[in-house]
């Protein structure tokens, strides 16, 4: 039997006839950590708040590590931990004391030794008797985390987590993110940056305005096969090139750069050698041939159609 650690089916929420998440529907395996990509307004938050049943949905279905929210409430709500906003802390209590105070508040027994698991877990045994006030942003974050683990859910799922963190507190969570998989948990997370997602996650979707546009893996999202570069060609006649070029039914993506002898346009790197070869044969000058380096960076805005507009050429 392979249950999915989660599925989300027709997702939708509407506030006064407002669409503000669209039909969205994904899954998430065991072991795996899914990311929710999009920029800020996007829905990501909407989107986990009716997963973790914080707001009512206007339709669609949550089904956690098997176990359907309509129909099994409270066991699927066992099944997730969640941190949607910044988790508040008593800055004055150390952070036991503050595991010991939301243990105390579950509905479930949490006994001595799951705290002493959870802190474990996410490496706070040195500070975890330190007042939280002491703490850096990254051990309120893991502290953060620990509390959502506490009542041990299969599923977690954090909301930003790595707002305010820098780039070495963001590695640092990824590895322990990656720890926590390989002890069976599945992880939520979201963000509006490619970049954390790129370093954090397996798969992703990307939302925007509500609606999932995409769902892919880090490795596909970069793929050559899927994706067909830029080439700049510098040459003696940009018209005529054109001409040429339009014959064989090449201009689709055909962009002038403005005032010089370039242009611009999307082709594999098979045809880059065909197009000089006609240009050449043709008696039209080659100066230059540039493929523009996409990154990850421009794949997900040309997704999310911001790429492009404006010419890539600075
Ligand atoms: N209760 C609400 N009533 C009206 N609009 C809302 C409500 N909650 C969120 N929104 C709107 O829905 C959109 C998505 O918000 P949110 O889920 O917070 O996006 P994200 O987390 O991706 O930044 C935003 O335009 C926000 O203003
Ligand atoms: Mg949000």
């Amino acid at each position: 039997m392979t249950k999915k650690a989660l599925e989300v089916r027709s997702l939708t929420k509407k506030v006064k006839n407002k669409v503000i998440v669209d039909d969205v529907s994904f899954e998430v395996e065991k072991g795996e950590i899914f990311g929710l990509l999009g920029p800020n307004g996007a829905g990501k938050t909407t989107i986990i708040r009716m997963i973790v049943s914080l707001i009512g949905r206007t339709k669609g279905e949550v089904i956690v590590n098997g176990y359907h929210t309509d129909e099994q409430f409270k066991k699927s709500m066992s099944e997730m931990g969640a941190i949607v906003e910044n988790p508040e802390f008593y800055k004055y209590m150390s952070g036991y004391k503050n595991l010991k105070h939301y243990a105390n508040m579950a509905t479930n027994e949490v006994t001595e030794e799951r705290i002493k698991e959870v802190v474990k877990l996410v490496g706070l045994e040195n500070a975890v008797h330190q007042k939280v006030k002491t703490y850096s942003l990254g051990m309120r974050q893991r502290l953060g985390v620990a509390q959502a683990l506490l009542h041990n859910p299969s599923l977690l799922i954090l909301d930003e987590p790595t707002n305010g963190l820098d780039p070495q507190g963001i590695r640092e969570f990824r590895d322990y993110l990656r720890s926590l998989t390989k002890q069976g948990i599945s992880v939520i997370v979201s963000s509006h940056l490619l970049s954390e997602m790129e370093l954090m996650c397996d798969r992703f979707a990307i939302i925007e305005k509500g609606k999932l546009i995409h769902v892919s893996s880090i490795n596909q999202l970069a793929s050559q096969e899927q994706f067909v570069p830029t080439v700049l060609f510098e040459v003696s006649d940009v018209n005529q090139a054109f001409e040429l070029l339009k014959e064989q039914q090449l201009t689709n993506d055909w962009k002038v750069v403005e005032g010089q002898q370039q242009f611009s346009i999307k082709i594999d790197k098979e045809t880059i050698a065909d197009v000089n070869q006609l240009l050449v044969s043709k008696g039209i000058k080659v100066y230059s041939i540039h493929p523009i380096t996409t990154t990850l960076e421009d794949r997900f805005l040309e997704l999310t159609g911001k790429g492009e507009k404006g010419g890539k050429n600075e």
